[in-house]
């Protein structure tokens, strides 16, 4: 079987997120700072869900247990230029 990925934004994949857990990295915040994984353009929106779901079958954590990442603004990614236009049209 080839590699499964976890996270496509930073190539994280399943092998590494178990590596990572049998280490003894067994939060999301951990995770997320060991591998960077959550933290590309689309801000974890598939790979969270992913590794909520590794965390509960590979390390036993109840769903209530685990902690989702801070979700920053913007939610979606958007050009800059976008941001600039509201910024200034908000000055009235
Ligand atoms: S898939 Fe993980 S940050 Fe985008």
């Amino acid at each position: 079987m080839g590699e499964i990925i976890v996270c496509r934004c930073r190539d994280v994949t399943l092998e590494m997120v178990e590596k990572a857990i049998d280490e003894g990295y067994k939060t999301v915040e951990e995770l997320k700072r060991k591998l960077r994984l959550g933290m590309g353009p689309c801000q974890g929106r598939t790979c969270m869900r992913l590794l909520a779901g590794i965390l509960r079958r590979k390390a036993g954590l109840k769903p209530e247990a685990i902690k989702h990442h801070r979700i920053r603004p913007p939610v979606r990614p958007v050009p800059v230029g976008v941001l600039e236009v509201e910024a200034y049209e908000g000055e009235d």
